[in-house]
């Protein structure tokens, strides 16, 4: 078994014969759109967008299934045709034998290089593949070197399969669409231009050229091309064993025109003598763009090693420099892995929840909690725009407090509902607040909170409960007054509507109604009478503190009144006996929504902050109040936790039964961050997680233990294989969600738990079998899956900084309260953290001499740069804002010394 090796600080690392791990991939994307999936033989694909696939799509399936990927042949003159990308018919019977081609694979963030040596043919190649910063192309730099003693003949044959089209079509008229296809040979490749799409959006002409070119190091055309499937593979041929390649065939001149055929980028390149030890290579480009001059630019810009290695390494220092937060803890493995932890949320705004091969789903870009919760992690490591991007986020608000859920590709676009969908995720309303509190935090700006935005809309009304019939896409997607003006509110105005909408919008047991499904897509069957204690929690803990947030908003910007929408003045009634009352709630919210079915009033009145703050407060506390009253469930042996739901008969789905235990970790989540949970409940649920939830093999806490039933009354998840996915895996984001909540109440040894054994569990690649990262989920056998596209990386980013390190914003000072425990420093007592704060760099360094645990040691004094003392008041140390602006653009070290 074969393990990961880590080869210096910045987290590349190195893994030997990575082919014989299936569904390994790996990504390699630009800024400028095209997104690729590698497998370790180069299999994978590569695209612009769901309507624009450069190689066909794969699924994690395909990548051992499929033989459509990129490959590169050496005709070696008197002995055969050696793959330098391992994909042939004679390596696959070569595999698992003692003659298998020797590989390694070595990867940095968004570029991938395999090394391969063959025995048989006394041949090494090495593959890189990369995009570089300013061309939105995929290179693939590839080096032969003759490694026998004597000298040998090749002919190397670049071979990648052209697409050229929709995802939609790979089981939608695939054969029709290509003969759309329109291919040409040129100097340098092989071009495909269909003449229209056949897409979703309809049959429309087509401008996109896909292709792929190549040059030699040394500037030399390709010698012929071989630019039509079934002629390059002959008859009963196929990509691991093709005609032209195995029998030598002579290619086609540039200059020839085909139609309506498969396409690929086969390239000849001139047969070479390589002597002993000589080497020779080759750039292979493949992309898709509407300019063929820019296809001519780039061969020009690669049409030197020289230039490539310059464009390499451009794009290495980029990607490093994006993430800019570094963690040192001593333990070099643990500090690697969080590189690509921290890269990872990277990763998501460029690839959406779509285009890796685990993620064959969507059409392209993210749900609405996944553009919140992503943004969190901008906020530490580039948070230039993270202000408007916040308040363009808050256009998706619809004034009945529910949002648009389908985001357009441009920042700030919401698209209207395409497929008349009315599903009303109920959590969607607690992630803004989140995201902007740790805005606020990090900034001081809490004067966005009295920022305008507009609101979005459609025909969707009453909370998806009903249909505006006077709605119509001229109408736009912004909601209108009376005036026909576009209507702005602040954006306390909008966290205001998008909780007090979710208080009053109650079940037969007083918790916020589960409506199509919350944070856990897959509860989504329990729409009429389910309920999500978890997320009630959830709504409770953000109310709170919105309240706090608007004494510092009247303090700070000495306000005491907002202005708020006229309408709305109805849902800050602060009446206990409406709390009580589940009909009148549910009156009182229908009677809101009715009058904002279509236009409202854009009238707006001044109030009390101080009255908005009490109301929020007793709405919050009477919430939490009935939760600890009836759903703290007792364990036999004293412990306890809270029951997360109620399902779609009304019944709670969490207990003690006779079959067996029910207990879910997304409940506890959220009882424990807000605090719902007292302190004696975190202490019994740590018990009862750890007794029913933690398996340290396979991650750690699961997300459920084994309801043994398929329960068509709360959702599809109970139709998963138990361990997998939403159903009772170790599913990272809430693992993580736990061990952060866990920290911020002092759980320090319980919240380390959940974190460490997921990074252990990720980095043990005998069993999780990915890449450095986190994924998902870990599957029962501890297999790490879905990998790099999660919300999970975010928070553990988030987690290690700010909880963990300690190191935070409160109202724009900068705030240090570590949490470490001894097993986070060196031998030295050494631990320290690398960020961005306020615009200036930090390294904060941690001294522990005496080897305390957390709970052990106090902080002695901290000092920056040798000179300011921070203020101290023994458990956290803090420096002004005002003197971080002071400060000059160097790196600034703060010492922060333990007794
Ligand atoms: C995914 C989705 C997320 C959802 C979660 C649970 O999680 O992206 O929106 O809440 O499944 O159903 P992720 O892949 O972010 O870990």
């Amino acid at each position: 078994m074969e393990s990961i090796n880590f080869l210096n600080n910045e987290g590349t690392f190195s893994v030997r014969q990575a082919e014989n791990y299936s569904h390994l991939y790996f990504p390699i994307a630009g800024e400028e759109g095209i997104k690729s999936s590698l497998s370790p033989n180069l299999g994978g694909d590569s695209k612009l967008n769901q309507n624009s696939f450069v190689i066909e799509p794969v699924s994690a399936e395909n990548l051992h299934n499929n033989r459509s990927g990129r490959n590169f042949w050496c005709n070696v003159d008197g002995c055969g045709s050696w793959s330098v990308v391992g994909v042939s018919a004679e390596e696959e019977c070569r595999k698992f034998t003692k003659e298998q081609d020797d590989s390694e694979l070595t990867a940095g963030f968004m570029w991938q290089t395999v090394t391969r040596t063959s025995q048989k043919y006394q041949l090494s190649a090495k593959v890189t593949s990369f995009v570089p910063l300013k061309h939105n192309v995929e290179i693939m730099q590839v080096e032969i070197r003759n490694n026998s003693n004597q000298q040998q003949v090749i002919t190397p044959i670049a071979a990648i399969p052209l697409y050229g089209r929709s995802a939609d079509n790979i089981r939608d008229h695939r054969h029709v669409t290509s003969l759309l296809h329109r291919i040409t040979t040129t100097d340098y490749g092989v071009m495909v231009k269909p003449t229209m799409s056949f897409d979703e959006r309809g049959h429309k002409e087509n401008h996109m050229i896909y292709y792929v070119c190549g040059i030699s190091g040394n500037s030399e055309k390709p010698q012929s091309f071989y630019p039509i499937v079934e002629e390059y593979i002959g008859e009963g041929g196929s990509f691991t064993h093709p005609q032209a390649v195995i029998c030598n065939k002579s290619g086609e001149n540039a200059g020839r025109y085909y139609e309506g055929k498969e396409a690929i980028g086969g390239i000849r390149f001139e047969t070479v003598t390589l002597k002993a030890g000589e080497s020779t290579s080759y750039t292979i480009l493949l992309g898709a763009t509407d300019s063929s001059e820019e296809i001519t630019e780039l061969i020009q810009k690669c049409n030197k090693d020289e230039k490539v290695k310059v464009m390499f390494n451009e794009m290495k220092e980029y990607w490093q420099s994006k993430v800019n937060v570094r963690f040192y803890t001593g333990n070099n493995g643990f500090d690697s892995y969080m590189r690509w932890v921290s890269f990872q949320p990277i990763l998501r705004r460029i690839y959406g929840c779509s285009f890796l091969p685990y993620h064959d789903y969507g059409k392209g870009g993210r749900g609405w909690r996944d553009l919140w919760q992503d943004c969190l992690a901008l906020l530490i490591m580039d948070p230039t725009n993270v202000r408007q991007m916040i308040l363009d986020n808050y256009g998706g608000v619809r004034i009945d407090g529910t949002n648009a859920t389908i985001i357009g590709e441009k920042q700030g676009e919401f698209i209207a509902d395409r497929n008349n969908i009315t599903r009303v995720w109920m959590d969607h309303g607690v992630w803004p607040f989140i995201t902007t509190k740790l805005y606020i935090d990090q900034t001081g700006d809490i004067g966005i909170l009295n920022q305008d935005v507009s609101y979005f809309k459609d025909q969707q009304i009453e909370r998806g409960f009903g249909k505006d019939i006077r709605w119509k896409e001229k109408y736009g997607n912004v909601q209108k007054d009376i005036k026909g003006k576009t209507y702005s509110g602040s954006v306390l105005e909008h966290l205001l509507l998008q909780h007090l909408c979710a208080f009053y919008e109650v079940g037969e047991h007083n918790h916020i109604k589960l409506r199509g499904a919350d944070w856990n897509d897959a509860l989504d069957m329990a729409e009429k009478h389910g309920e999500s204690v978890a997320f009630t929690c959830a709504y409770a803990g953000n109310m709170k503190e919105i309240a706090l947030y608007m004494k510092k908003m009247k303090d700070i910007l000495n306000i005491s009144t907002v202005e708020l929408l006229v309408e709305m003045r109805m849902l800050l009634q602060d009446d206990i006996e409406i709390y009580e009352n589940i009909m009148e709630k549910q009156e009182l919210l229908h009677n809101y929504t009715i009058l904002c079915r279509h236009n409202i009033t854009g009238k707006k009145v001044k109030i009390d902050i101080d009255s908005i703050v009490s109301s929020l407060e007793h709405k919050a506390d009477w919430l939490m109040q009935n939760i600890r009253k009836h759903e703290w469930i007792k364990d036999l042996d004293g412990n306890g936790w809270f029951n997360s739901y109620y399902d779609n008969d009304g019944k709670p789905v969490e207990g003690v039964l006779n079959n067996g235990v029910r207990m879910m970790l997304t409940g506890q989540v959220f009882a424990i961050m807000s605090e719902t949970a007292q302190k004696e409940q975190v202490s019994a649920i740590c018990k009862s997680a750890d007794r029913y939830l933690y398996e340290k093999e396979i991650g750690g806490y699961r997300l459920n233990t084994d309801f043994h039933e398929q329960k068509f009354n709360l959702g599809r998840m109970f139709g998963f294989a138990y361990g997998e996915k939403e159903n009772g895996a170790v599913f990272s984001h809430m693992t993580v969600m736990y061990a952060n909540a866990l920290y911020r109440r002092g759980f320090v040894k319980e919240g380390y738990k959940a974190l460490q054994t997921l990074a252990d569990t990720a980095l043990n690649f005998e069993t999780s079998r990915i890449y450095p990262g986190i994924p998902e989920y870990f599957n029962s056998k501890g297999r790490g899956m879905y990998h790099y596209l999660t919300g999970a990386a975010s928070w553990y980013m988030i987690t290690m900084l700010t909880e963990v390190f300690g190191v935070r914003g409160e109202t724009g000072e900068l705030v240090i309260r570590p949490k470490l425990v001894r097993e986070q420093f060196d031998k030295e007592g050494r631990a320290s953290v690398q960020l961005l704060f306020a615009d200036k760099n930090f390294i904060i360094e941690f001294y522990n001499p005496n080897g305390h645990t957390y709970g052990e040691y106090q902080i002695k004094r901290a000092v920056c740069d040798n000179n300011t003392a921070l203020y101290n008041s023994g458990m956290q140390v803090c420096l002004s804002r005002k003197k971080i602006i002071e400060m000059d653009n160097s790196i600034h070290k703060i010492i922060v010394e333990l007794k």
